[in-house]
């Protein structure tokens, strides 16, 4: 159980008086700053992300062993190191002091005598309990070991590598596979310190039977099987890459209420919005055992975008640091035909994780989880506030008026976080309108990508269907949608992160979210409100609380 803080700390950019008056600070001198953040710096590629990672001009798929050590994040990733298509999957690694600004480094386990390097999980072995991080009797503190599937063409075992250094070069355990069962399908080990029965856990996916393992060790070299888990939730597609972690539970009052266990299965395909997407149950963890607490409730969906997937966490985090995790941002129904950045594949945002009780009316039905996983978008704030444009707080204005502060302040971008209230009133859909080709909100645009709210279904939904290059998969252009879990009277918090070549939507507080891949023109920078109109007597869509912040260049550097 944490010990920590009983309430949740606010966000950096939260509502508190003192931060509030900073923003308008800084939104009066928004008025004497150029109309939009100075121009990025000519880039190979239009929709090269900027605060997202890639690895161009390679192949990239899942995040693979996240970890935190001495004050870095280590991001492995699975990489083609030769070309930009899926194939001799080796861990690439990256290193960030933010999550954001990204420093490439060599690869770490590349692929040998036939055996891929699939995904996998690293930790951090400060006693040594594997024995591979230090002589007899030493320690080595800044000791990662990987634990990672072979794949050959005939079978898929768990196997370990271990790092002394703090991941700058890696041994190949000499004695793998650690389990092999001789399956052909059988990968992406999680493993994880569960301090309560004193023992390393590992969970691992049997693809095709839509089941987990668990394992438990004491030394990451010798696992005995402790149970499994599955067939349940959503089974169209293989499981593939499982997590499992502890989350707070915080009630509406942001206190800490208990806390329950995550388990976080992908699958593809079968997933909302076609392909490729991330399931997870909420229950119990012994160390040995998953207890489902609503068995049959599910599927419970991450994210019900197009481009979230294979999602894993940091391992050796701080207590005081929210669980985090990161996507591969991409589908595996058309991940292999994206535009090229140049090179394919790139990460989600990493985003910090936990649980929230519903509010008490109206009460979840016996088919709905009763809790909801929060995501937010880890930014690396300080972000450069000069430009920040905040506007319509606290009071509600039209969707008319905030369109004209954006002409008036000639509002425009391609990498920024945006946030705002919207009360979509009595019109029957209500949004913004993003990436869009021209630049004043009032002119129609031959390309834009649309988030809005459709109240006849009650789902918030992204549509990229106009926004851009779309014609190179005919799964491609989508409006995909997602079931608010509020009521609106209060106005729904909407906060989007643009970059290059993706929108991120955390609605509800980061309780709905939907991530998607877009390939707009570079010139297409322009945003608009617009609601459907509304009849005379009836009350018009309204926003509030909008906060515009351009995000600065993080482009990753090798
Ligand atoms: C998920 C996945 C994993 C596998 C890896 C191979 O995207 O299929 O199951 O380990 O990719 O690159």
């Amino acid at each position: 159980m944490p010990t920590e803080l009983p309430l949740r700390a606010p966000a950096i950019v939260g509502h508190g008086f003192l931060l509030t008056a900073a923003l308008i600070f800084a939104a009066t001198a928004f008025a004497q700053q150029p109309a939009s953040a100075p121009a990025a710096p000519a880039l190979a590629a239009p929709w090269q992300p900027q605060i997202h990672f890639s690895s161009p001009p390679n192949w990239i798929n899942d995040p693979n062993g996240p970890v935190l050590l001495n004050g870095q994040y280590h991001l492995f990733f699975q990489l083609n190191p030769f070309a930009d298509q899926w194939g001799h999957m080796s861990w690439g690694h990256a290193v960030s002091p933010d999550l954001v600004h990204w420093k490439q480094l060599p690869v770490a386990l590349a692929e040998e005598k036939g055996i891929a390097i699939f995904s996998g999980s690293t930790v951090v072995d400060a006693d040594n309990t594997s024995g591979l991080c230090a002589d007899p009797g030493q320690k080595t503190p800044a000791c990662m070991v990987a634990i990672y599937t072979g794949a050959s063409q005939d079978k898929q075992t768990q196997n370990i590598a271990f790092s002394r250094d703090g991941g700058a070069t890696w041994t190949k355990y000499s004695v793998n596979p650690v389990i092999d069962h001789g399956l052909k399908d059988f990968r992406d080990p999680k493993v994880f310190w569960h301090a309560l029965s004193q023992s390393w856990v590992m969970v691992v996916s049997l693809p095709d039977q839509h089941k987990l393992r668990f394992y438990r060790s004491h030394n990451l070299r010798q696992w005995e099987l402790a149970s499994e888990f599955g067939p349940a939730g959503a089974v169209s597609g293989v499981w593939e890459c499982p997590d499992l972690f502890e989350l707070p539970i915080y009630d509406e009052q942001d206190k800490l209420v208990a806390t329950r266990w995550l388990l976080n299965v992908n699958i593809n395909p079968g997933g909302p919005a076609g392909g490729s997407a991330d399931q997870y149950f909420i229950g119990q963890f012994d160390g040995s055992r998953f207890i489902e607490d609503h068995p049959g409730s599910g599927p419970h969906w991450v994210d019900w975008g197009n481009d979230f997937y294979a999602s894993t966490s940091f391992s050796n985090l701080p207590s005081s640091e929210d669980r985090t995790w990161i996507g591969w941002m991409s589908n595996w129904k058309y991940a292999s035909k994206l535009p090229s950045l140049p090179g394919r594949g790139e990460m989600t945002l990493a985003r910090h994780l936990y649980l929230r009780e519903p509010p008490a009316y109206p009460p979840p039905t016996p088919a709905q989880e009763p809790l909801l996983l929060v995501q937010e978008p880890v930014l690396g704030l300080p972000v450069d506030k000069r430009y920040l444009a905040m506007f319509g707080a606290p009071a509600f204005q039209t969707v008319a008026k905030a369109n004209e502060r954006i002409s008036a302040k000639k509002l425009s971008g391609s990498v920024y976080r945006l946030r705002f209230t919207l009360d979509p009133g009595d019109a029957s859909e209500a949004g913004i309108r993003l990436r869009r080709s021209s630049i004043n909100p009032d002119d129609p645009a031959t390309e834009e990508t649309v988030v809005g709210v459709d109240l006849a279904t009650g789902r918030i939904f992204v549509d990229r269907t106009r926004s851009g290059k779309t014609d190179w998969s005919s799964d491609f252009p989508a409006r995909v949608t997602a079931p608010l879990k509020h009521s609106q009277t209060e106005g729904i918090p909407i906060e989007i992160v643009v970059d290059n070549n993706s929108i991120e939507v955390f609605g509800e507080d980061g309780e709905t979210v939907l991530t998607n891949l877009i390939y707009p023109a570079a010139s297409s920078q322009g945003l608009a409100f617009y609601s459907t109109a509304t009849p005379p007597g009836t009350a018009p869509a309204r926003v509030r609380d909008i906060e515009l912040i351009p995000l600065g260049q993080a482009r990753t550097r090798k």
